[in-house]
């Protein structure tokens, strides 16, 4: 069954015939398909999304939602969360969802931390930890990335104690893009106290291509304080849909599941899950495209002289050797959507790697911005 889409008109009359007014105008409606301010057309390369979207049997998945809209998803929950246990041959008692990855991020702080408790993370690195640890008021213990802008694991490791709740590893990391190596990881496990939660958020683990990378599921089962996190809005291509999900022991999904809303993934993200998890193709296809595309981008680079930070994700730092605020708003006005900033990389501009045809007029209008002789200086 499918229904037909409503025309701009027919969707203005029906809202206001549920709420006696024009509520919102056709034109609102446009706007509201493109980020908070931002014009018609625009190149959104700032959020690390997938520009190619979900799988075709995802898409197929969320119209045939209209089927179980009107009713509670307990079952299609039930569903996605043993899909996704089986595909890591952990029990579905070790499975959580979450509106997103970030809203694992959250409930984890809210779990793990408190006014005595101490949060251990890299800077920079994805913030959204951090700012969700204010409500806790957890002490942030920011250790700087290395000179080569990775995880700098030993000092992490040492800036551990009694007091820490959870220490937050991005891998790879949002937004330098780089990794923790598997030798890398042994060692921090081994040093890391079993009373701190470490969460290893794996956002973009299906870009990666370095051999020396491994998932932190390899150590299940041997580590009891990791808890893994995943994401379906990066190669899934369902940043809009919203899920999210974490695996780990028993008892801390038990402590997660506390500060978690009853009902927070919706039935057509839940069906949508279900068919991108059996799309495996699409996943290759998307890395395949997203890698080779990447790798192009960071050849002209290297033509044009620039420095970048060698990337395993969809996304590259991009040296401009000056405040990357100012550059940031003249790409904007471009209709080109790049960065925010990370304060410790102030003259470091995050770009996400859209399509072959949007990365061209990135570096068109990079090199009119940032002409390459003043990035190297
Ligand atoms: C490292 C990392 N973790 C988590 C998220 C949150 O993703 P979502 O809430 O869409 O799953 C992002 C988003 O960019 C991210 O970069």
């Amino acid at each position: 069954m499918s229904h037909r889409k409503l025309s701009r008109r027919e969707f203005g009359r029906a809202v206001s015939a549920a709420f006696g007014a024009a509520v919102l105008a056709p034109r609102l409606v446009e706007a509201a398909r493109r980020p908070r301010g931002v014009p018609e057309n625009v190149i959104q390369l700032n959020s690390n999304e997938n520009p190619y979207g979900p799988s075709p049997h995802a898409l197929d998945a969320m119209t045939e939602a209209q089927q179980v809209a009107a009713r509670y998803p307990d079952a299609l929950e039930d569903l996605v969360v043993e899909a996704i246990a089986k595909g890591h041959g952990v029990q579905p008692e070790n499975v959580i969802l979450g509106c997103g990855s970030g809203e694992i991020l959250r409930m984890a702080d809210l779990a793990f931390l408190g006014p005595e408790k101490n949060l251990v993370v890299a800077e920079p690195t994805f913030e959204a930890v951090l700012s969700y640890a204010e409500v806790t008021r957890a002490k942030p213990v920011k250790i700087p990335l290395t000179a080569d802008h990775r995880h700098d694991l030993p000092r992490m490791a040492a800036a551990c104690n009694e007091n820490t709740g959870l220490v937050y590893l991005c891998n790879p990391n949002n937004p330098t893009g780089t990794i923790v190596t598997r030798d890398e990881m042994e060692s921090f496990f081994a040093r890391v106290p079993r009373t701190a939660i470490v969460l290893v958020d794996e956002a973009y683990h299906h870009f990666v291509e370095d051999p020396r990378y491994t998932s932190a599921l390899a150590w299940w089962g041997r580590v009891p304080n990791l808890v893994i996190v995943r994401t379906f809005s990066k190669i899934y291509g369902m940043a809009g849909m919203r899920l999210g999900y974490a695996v780990a022991a028993r008892e801390h999904i038990a402590a997660l599941r506390r500060h978690r809303l009853f009902n927070n993934a919706n039935a057509a993200v839940l069906q949508a899950a279900l068919a991108s998890l059996e799309d495996t193709k699409h996943v290759e296809r998307h890395r395949k495209l997203n890698n080779e595309t990447r790798r192009w981008v960071c050849a002209e680079l290297e033509r044009d002289g620039r420095r970048y930070i060698p990337s395993e994700t969809n996304f590259v730092m991009v040296h401009v050797g000056q405040d990357v605020t100012p550059v940031i708003e003249a790409f904007r006005k471009r209709h080109i959507l790049v960065g925010r900033k990370f304060p410790s990389l102030p003259d470091w501009l995050r770009v996400s790697i859209g399509t072959r045809k949007e990365m061209e007029v990135f570096l068109a209008a990079l090199r009119e911005i940032v002409p390459s002789r003043a990035a190297a200086a």
